[in-house]
């Protein structure tokens, strides 16, 4: 059964008088326990794709549907319990709250749902422990490398346990080391938590993991 499924998906994006067609009628099915990356050239409509699949932006036309059910049609606090619940995303440009710290910024994830504050703050640092950001709790996102800033990023998506991550680009602000050991932990989440996974990246590490690739040109699935 497919956790998620794009039909027929187009996303306009108007600038002005122009308008720009990022998605051009994209078809997918993505199954539970999948380990998909998402490539094709810079433009292509990678994030616009994942924006659509994290029910964070609404398809044109088309229909974009999670276990079953058609996203676009939700109101957005339905939108959001879904991203909250089942979701975890890991954006390309982090979006991080920059006036709190990396365990704040993790636990936030959690506090949305409610539940005991000590229990949060312990899941939130065993999260950051495991991304190797043990020394780094307690630090704004400005005070943090490129690479810190994405392993907070991670950390958040995954505290949640949610049971599909959309992840744009993860290891793009890497060094190999970290880089790796991101890989090792999408893939051991994947292979014994059976998470989904659809992600665009252009590691040649991460893409030699993946079962299935998609790739993505001008707006339409190519392959
Ligand atoms: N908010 C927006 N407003 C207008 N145009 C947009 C917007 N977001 C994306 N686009 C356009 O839609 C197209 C697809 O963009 P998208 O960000 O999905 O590409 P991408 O494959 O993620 O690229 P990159 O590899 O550089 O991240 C591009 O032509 C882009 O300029
Ligand atoms: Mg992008």
């Amino acid at each position: 059964m497919s956790i998620l499924e794009f039909k027929g998906v187009t996303k306009d994006y108007r600038l002005g008088e122009t308008t720009v067609q990022a998605l051009r009628g994209v078809d997918l099915s993505v199954g539970k326990g999948e380990f998909i990356a998402v490539l094709g050239a810079s433009g292509s409509g990678k994030t616009t794709l994942l924006n659509l699949a994290g029910a964070i932006d609404d398809p044109t036309s088309g229909e974009v549907s999670m276990n079953g059910r058609n996203i676009s049609g939700l109101t957005d606090n339905e939108k959001a319990e879904i991203r909250n619940s089942a979701i975890g995303y890991i954006f390309q440009t982090f979006n991080l709250v920059p006036v709190l710290t990396s365990l704040e910024n993790v636990m936030l994830s959690l506090q949305i749902r409610g539940g005991r504050t000590a229990d949060i703050r312990n899941e939130a640092s065993r999260r950051l422990d495991e991304v190797g950001l043990a020394d780094f709790m307690l630090h704004r996102p400005d005070k943090l490398s490129g690479g810190q800033r994405q392993r907070v990023a991670i950390a958040r998506a995954l505290v949640t346990r949610p049971t599909l991550i959309l992840a744009d680009e993860p290891t793009a602000n890497l060094d190999h080391q970290t880089a790796q050991s991101i890989i090792d932990l999408m893939k051991e989440l994947n292979e014994k938590e059976g998470v989904t996974f659809l992600f665009s990246t252009h590691d040649q590490r991460l893409i030699n993991e993946v079962k299935r690739v998609v790739r993505i040109d001008d707006g339409k699935i190519v392959q």
